[in-house]
């Protein structure tokens, strides 16, 4: 007995695989340009918070009692927003997508299995891997982040993985797959494929996403989010959809009554104004864009991007620039391989300002005037 009714985390019988270990997730600091954690920065209209506060209200009445437990009229709803002639027993629905991938780990992976992805890449997969006592490995992608089939495909054979998870725009990098790849790991994997397309919204016109895969392969399995091109965030709502036998593994390790009726009412409200949700994506589309454009420009190094954020470098000390940029007002993201820091597009403003605080911080010449600079947002 210690003798002290707070012990310190030290004190407490962790499982040996957490200890140093800290709780995931980039600094929520309150500063004036956030542009960490790539989300949408336009809030939904006034008219949808109306709605999703009416929505709520009309939850609250039946709150004594649990929620609908497989949320069958939000996953028809999600089916209906993906087409591809989806039905709601082919879409899984969780507390954002990085719930639905622990599903799918405590699904597929778990002790004596392992988890296959593509490094640099999302840093909460290792964790899904640890928390789930899977073995995380990891094979590296090129020097442009691409992935080479070729070798991926050997790195399959190889280790053989329960389950392999491809990011399509990857992060933090940006970088998307081409579907041949993806047939070509899924030919080889003797497990589960999970196409990540978080950020399938943003990429660039034509790229085609791995949802017109899954009538061929039934153990693929394509994720999406609302919480980025959908503004929706603070809703946490992730989906994934398959064949309905995979959902049906991921119905068996979920919490009864996972996903409260709160949430449930309130993302059916957002999938009903799809449109307005997604307004801005082309406008996020064409900041990126621009963004990138302004970096190569000044002689950075950028990936290539089709999501709402952009990689650059590199930078021999890139903690002091994102110090930098911080004292100014603007926060980043200090992650992915040494020497690159990540910027998430914003509105006009936000991009102005991190365009100023960057040029201050690398000691650039300042940029002659923007002629837009006057125009609406
Ligand atoms: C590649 C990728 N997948 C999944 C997520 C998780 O999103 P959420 O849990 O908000 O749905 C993120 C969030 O940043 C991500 O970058």
């Amino acid at each position: 007995m210690s003798g002290t009714s707070t012990p310190t985390l030290a004190e407490l019988p962790l499982r040996p695989e957490l200890v140093g270990e800290i709780p995931y997730g980039a600094p929520q600091l309150d500063v004036p340009v956030c542009l960490n954690v790539n989300e949408n920065p336009y809030p939904p209209s006034e008219a949808v918070v109306a709605e999703i506060a009416l929505a709520a209200a009309q939850a609250a009445r039946s709150m004594n009692r649990y929620p609908e437990r497989d949320a069958l009229e939000l996953r028809a709803d999600l089916a209906r927003y993906l087409g591809h002639g989806l039905a709601a027993e082919q879409i899984w629905a969780a507390n954002g997508s990085n719930e639905v991938m622990l599903h799918v780990l405590q699904a597929f992976a778990g002790p004596g299995r392992s988890v296959l992805s593509f490094a640099p890449t999302y840093s909460m997969y290792p964790e899904y891997a640890r928390d789930t006592h899977s073995a995380w490995r990891t094979f590296p992608r090129r020097a442009d982040f691409s992935i080479d089939a070729g070798e991926a495909v050997a790195a399959v054979r190889e280790i053989r993985p329960d389950v392999v998870l491809i990011a399509s725009p990857n992060n933090p990098t940006g970088t998307s797959v081409s579907p041949e790849l993806i047939m070509a790991i899924s030919d080889a994997a003797p497990g589960v494929v999970v196409v990540d397309e978080a950020y399938h919204e943003f990429a660039r016109t034509g790229t085609p996403s791995a949802l017109e895969l899954l009538p061929r392969y039934p153990r693929l399995a394509v994720s999406r989010t609302m919480s980025k091109a959908f503004a929706f965030a603070g809703g946490r709502l992730g989906y994934l959809a398959a064949a309905p036998a995979f959902v049906d593994a991921l119905r068996i390790v979920r919490l009864p009554y996972h996903l409260s009726a709160v949430t449930q009412a309130v993302a059916r409200v957002a999938l009903a104004h799809a449109a307005e949700m997604l307004a801005a994506v082309d406008q996020l589309r064409a900041a990126r864009d621009d963004l990138a454009g302004w970096l190569a420009d000044h002689g950075l190094q950028v990936a290539e991007s089709d999501a709402n954020f952009v990689l650059f470098g590199r930078f021999p000390d890139r903690h002091a620039v994102w110090q930098a940029l911080l004292d100014q007002g603007v926060l980043i993201r200090e992650v992915g391989p040494d020497g690159w820091l990540r910027v998430s597009a914003g509105t006009r403003q936000e991009m102005q300002a991190f365009k100023i605080a960057l040029t201050a911080a690398l000691d650039w010449p300042p940029d002659p005037p923007d002629p837009q600079a006057k125009e609406t947002p």
